[in-house]
């Protein structure tokens, strides 16, 4: 690594210091405007220090962030074993008693995760495919749509991400959706559907047979949700901008909250120094006023499934459990956590419920 690029490196981490969001899209445009480096090395070291951010603090407090990156290249990470577990989970003090075992769950979240990608037709056939395009994959064992990309590779330029054959999704969104349960001509609410990640596995479970209707407060995202499905020869979502009528009701009624995302902060390291404690309160309360809206949609005997990415209590098990006191007419007929320690994936909550009355 030469100079040139641990001051990229450096330059990044004074970012991180001013609470910059988009590392992600620094380190890519970096990558895109120098062609020649050695891409896998340059994303393990940026991406490497990304992820020791608190540690090289806590280890080098004298010095700065050069100093710190040259240090990480030369040594690699730094011995914390006497620092607050805190500073070795790289996480905010406060959110310790968030999530339940963080003595698994946290170290968990800091790996480095494989790229995951769904296969939208035969598996086999995609695997066998992209083989001969000289990627290195595999598939997943426990999700059967489910492929890991072993290597780096530039995705959007191959033959079968041209042809429409693959998505990138983790295997954990992957079983939460299939765990819903929903079956071959179904109606379905996705009432958070955003730009469709679970409306489009949806699809694909449901044999492209049935109803996807899906809904988000912001529209533009519903407009990259119709570019998926006509890209995977989806047909069966329709995507709604304003509520349907209360009398309308749902086999599925499927509410992907909007979260802290704290199940996805292997992917996204930097975005751990981004939550604060009132902003999981606010949240919290946004999840909470979701579902009581999205819970009107569910036909008598149908299922309310609220699912988020995050680890946390108050988003998960807390929200469903006030739920149910205010909601006695509902029952928990699945509730399932994946992440990085249980299910090697990143990090998810689903709860479905079913409808006894109205
Ligand atoms: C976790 S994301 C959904 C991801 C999406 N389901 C997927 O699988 O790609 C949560 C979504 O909820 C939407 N949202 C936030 N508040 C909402 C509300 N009050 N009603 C409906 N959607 C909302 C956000 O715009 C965001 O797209």
């Amino acid at each position: 690594m030469n100079e040139r690029e641990i001051n990229f490196i450096a330059d990044l981490m004074n970012k991180m210091d001013r609470k910059a969001a988009v590392i992600g899209d620094i380190i890519n445009d970096y990558l895109s405007h120098h062609k020649n480096l050695d891409k896998v090395d340059f994303l393990d070291k940026a991406w490497g220090v990304v992820r020791a951010y608190a540690r090289l603090q806590w280890a080098y407090p004298e010095n700065n962030w050069q100093e710190r990156v040259q240090k990480f290249i030369e040594n690699g990470l730094p011995d914390v074993s006497a620092a607050p577990y805190y500073i070795q989970w790289e996480i905010h003090e406060w959110f310790l008693s968030h999530i339940p075992t963080p003595e698994s769950e946290l170290p968990a979240l800091l790996e480095k995760p494989d790229i995951i990608l769904r296969a939208l037709d035969n598996r086999d056939i995609t695997l066998s495919e992209m083989k001969k395009e000289g990627l290195n994959v595999e598939p997943c064992t426990q999700s059967p749509y489910g492929i890991i990309l072993k290597n780096y590779a530039n995705l959007k330029n191959t033959s079968i991400w041209k042809k429409g054959c693959i998505e990138i999704q983790d295997e954990g969104a992957q079983l939460l959706s299939m765990d819903i349960g929903v079956k071959s001509g179904d109606s379905v609410f996705d009432f958070c559907a955003g730009a469709g990640g679970k409306s489009l596995i949806l699809a694909q479970i449901m044999q492209n047979k049935g109803l996807i209707q899906a809904y988000d407060i912001t529209p533009k995202k519903l407009f990259e949700l119709v570019k998926r499905a006509t890209r995977a020869q989806i047909k069966i979502i329709q995507i709604t901008t304003s509520l349907p009528k209360p009398d309308k009701k749902f086999d599925h009624v499927l509410v992907d909250a909007p979260c802290s995302g704290c199940g996805t902060w292997r992917r996204c390291p930097h975005m751990r120094w981004h939550l604060t404690e009132k902003q999981l309160k606010h949240i919290t309360r946004t999840q909470s006023e979701i579902l009581n809206r999205a819970q009107a949609y569910v036909k008598l005997g149908g299922k309310l499934s609220y699912a988020t990415c995050s680890l946390t209590t108050d988003e998960n098990e807390k929200q469903v459990e006030n739920f149910l006191q205010t909601h006695p007419n509902y029952k928990i007929v699945l509730e399932k956590r994946y992440s990085p320690a249980r299910t090697h994936t990143d990090g998810f909550y689903l709860c479905v419920m079913q409808k006894t009355a109205y």
